[in-house]
This record gives C-alpha cells, structure tokens and sequence, in this order.
C-alpha cells in the first residue's frame, strides 16, 4: 500500500511540501539537522496520529504556527485509492480524515497505512521494557487478525474495572466475578491469537535472522502474562489477596511478552549492541513478510532513519537487500547518498530527495 503522495505543512522546520514517492525505494539525504528524520515523523503521524519522537505532539508543530497537518493519498491493491489527513492544532486533539469523512479511530489510520518505523530508538526493542515487545506483538496481531482490536480493548475495559475495584479496598471477592468473567475471556481470545501469530512469525524470523547475522542459538519464545500451567481465573483467584494489597491485576494478557534467549540466557546480556541492531531488524522486517504472508492484501510501508550511522556497510547491503526483495515502500535516510544508494539493484525504482533547511526537493 505504497504512499502515492505526501503533503506536509507545518512539521517542525518542514517548509509545506507536497511529494510523489516512488512506490518502492524512496532514498532522503541531507545534512544533520536539515530534516530528513522530520520528514519520517510526518509520515509517522500519518499512519499512527503520534510521533516517534515525543510522546506529545506540540513539540512537533512548527514554531511560530498553530497546526500541522499531513496529507497522503494510499494507493490500494484494488487500484483504488485512499485519502488520509490528519491535523493536529495547538488547542485541540487532532483531528483524522479518511476519503473526507472525519473518523474518531487511529485504528482506522492504521489499517489503512501500516507502518514498520526502524530507527535508533526501536533498536532498545529487546532491552526495553515489556510494553515495547507487546506493541511489536500485536502490531502483527492487530493487522492480521480482525478480532483481536475488539478482544482488546474489552481486555482494557474490565481492567480498568477491576482495578479501580481493588483500589477502593475491602471489597467482597464476588463483586469482581463479573469483571473477571469478562477479562478471562478477552484475556484468553488475544492469548489465542497473539500464540498463532508467533508460531507463524517464528520461522519467518529464523529466516530472516539468519541472512542477517549468523545467531544459530538465539531462541524467540512468548510468555502469555500468566503461568502456563494454569487457567487466568484460577491464577486471578490465587493473587486475589495480593491483588487487593497491590490496588491493580498482576498476571493476564496486559503482562504477555516476549523473550529473546541465547543458551538460555537473556539475549541483551550475552548480545553485542551490534547484533541487538540486527536481532531487532530481522524482527521488524520478518513482520512485513509475514504479513504478506497472509494474504491481507496489505503491504507496510517502512520507515528507516539513520541507518548508515547504525550498520556497517556489509549489514546495511543485507539489510537493504531483505527490505527489497519484500517489494514494500521504503522511506530510508542518511546524510550522505552514496551510503545508501548502491545498496539496491537496477531495476528497482528508486526516488531520491534532498533535504536543506526544511526544503525537500526530488533529485531524481
Ligand atoms: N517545532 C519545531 N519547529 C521548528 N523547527 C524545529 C521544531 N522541532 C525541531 N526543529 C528543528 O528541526 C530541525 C530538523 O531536525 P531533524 O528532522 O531531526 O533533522 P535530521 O534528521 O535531518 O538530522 C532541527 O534543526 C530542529 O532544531
Ligand atoms: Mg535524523
């Protein structure tokens, strides 16, 4: 689902710029500081309604302005198109725009532009806390599996409930029977369906992994958030106690995660940083392949910024060359062009832009 054009207006030091991607390799350069990873954010913006850079958007509107909004238009298996826009002004939230109707769900925006974002930031994936893990998760869940969105957020809801329950204190156990009844099996669904995901995603990432880096002993397993020996609803009633002491739910599917292992060790203490890097692309990238898999008729579009400064050369040629053979849009970034631009074959199209003080023009 390439990215047929991009507007941008009002993105941090982004002069208002409208761009016609090349559906496959779309290759920004320019000097530090000029705005290539300004650029990545727009589109980051577009498909998820939040940066990658901050976890408020003001920072990202443009000094001295009110709003910023990104306009693209999402080229559809079909042959039809998408519209998509979003706004985000100073006062209020922002506001998101399909094919001119204006819609309350990022979900929505997601659907319809799934994004991969590979940057320096997503290389703490494996020594980051669970939560990191969980969204790469169900990143892949939620775009494979049309019931895991609703299964989710009735998980959240009788969460909340239960939790805000125990916190009130001296509470009669059966006054949680409800609400648990309900998270046992929201909890039990998105368990299902993040399991199957993994068993699919596994193989893939082996793959991957091993056109990457040579890691024969690194093990990807997935803890589902309670003890597997067990039903949630006897785990629920065992840590009832503690549960009350605590004020909040300490085992079910918000506590999922993955491990990444070598020889039964924790793959970040025995891993050199730079083959964390690797681990971490050959997971995102083993994503957007497996989602082709499918057969949900959805391609991601993958950001990479700063990729030179992060793998060296041999790496990056691999790198490039699994993101090429997955047929996808690609923004990549890099600050001079010639690190980046042998890295693909002839035959690919490939868009350069240029990037100087917020001005991006096409260079070829
Ligand atoms: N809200 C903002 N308004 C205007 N300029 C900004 C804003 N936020 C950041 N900048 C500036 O935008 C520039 C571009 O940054 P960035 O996109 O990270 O550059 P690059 O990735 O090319 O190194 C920086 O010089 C930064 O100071
Ligand atoms: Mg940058």
């Amino acid at each position: 689902m390439p990215l047929k054009r991009v507007t941008v207006t009002g993105v941090r030091n982004l002069q208002p710029v409208t761009l016609h991607p090349s559906p496959r390799i779309n290759l920004i350069y320019g000097a530090n500081g000029s705005g290539k990873s300004s650029f990545l954010e727009a589109i980051h913006l577009l498909g998820l309604a939040r940066s990658f850079r901050s976890t408020r958007l003001q920072p990202v509107i443009q000094h001295g302005e009110q709003q910023c909004t990104v306009f693209g238009e999402v080229q559809q298996p079909s042959g039809l198109t998408n519209s998509i826009g979003i706004t985000r002004s100073k006062q209020a939230d922002y506001q998101i725009r399909i094919d001119g109707q204006t819609v309350r769900s990022i979900a929505q925006l997601a659907e319809t532009l799934p994004l991969q974002l590979i940057n320096p930031e997503s290389f703490r994936l494996l020594e980051g806390a669970p939560k990191q893990r969980r969204q790469y998760l169900d990143w892949g869940v939620f775009h494979v599996e049309h019931q895991f969105l609703p299964a989710w957020q009735r998980l959240q809801k009788s969460l909340k409930q239960r939790n805000s329950l125990l916190r009130r204190g001296r509470i009669q156990r059966s006054m949680l029977v409800p609400w648990e009844t309900e998270l046992v099996s929201a909890a039990e669904r998105i368990d299902d369906f993040r399991r199957d995901y993994l068993q699919r995603l596994k193989p893939v990432f082996e793959e991957i992994l091993a056109r990457l880096v040579p890691l024969d002993d690194l093990t990807l397993s997935y803890y589902r958030g309670w003890d597997k020996e067990k039903p949630l609803a006897q785990v629920l009633d065992e840590q009832f106690d503690r549960d009350s002491q605590l004020g909040y739910t300490q085992a079910g599917a918000q506590r999922a995660d993955l491990r990444l292992r070598c020889n039964g060790m924790n793959a970040v203490d025995i891993l050199s940083r730079g083959q964390q890097k690797l681990v971490v692309c050959a997971l995102k990238i083993a994503q957007g392949y497996l989602l082709k898999e499918y057969g949900v008729q959805q391609d991601c579009v993958y950001l990479v910024d700063d990729l030179p400064s992060e793998l060296d050369a041999q790496h990056r040629k691999a790198l490039c060359a699994l993101l090429e053979d997955l047929e996808c849009q690609i923004f990549i970034t890099s600050v001079e062009a010639e690190q980046l631009r042998d890295c693909w074959k002839n035959d690919t199209p490939l868009s350069m832009f240029h990037v100087e003080h917020g001005h991006i023009v096409q260079t070829d």
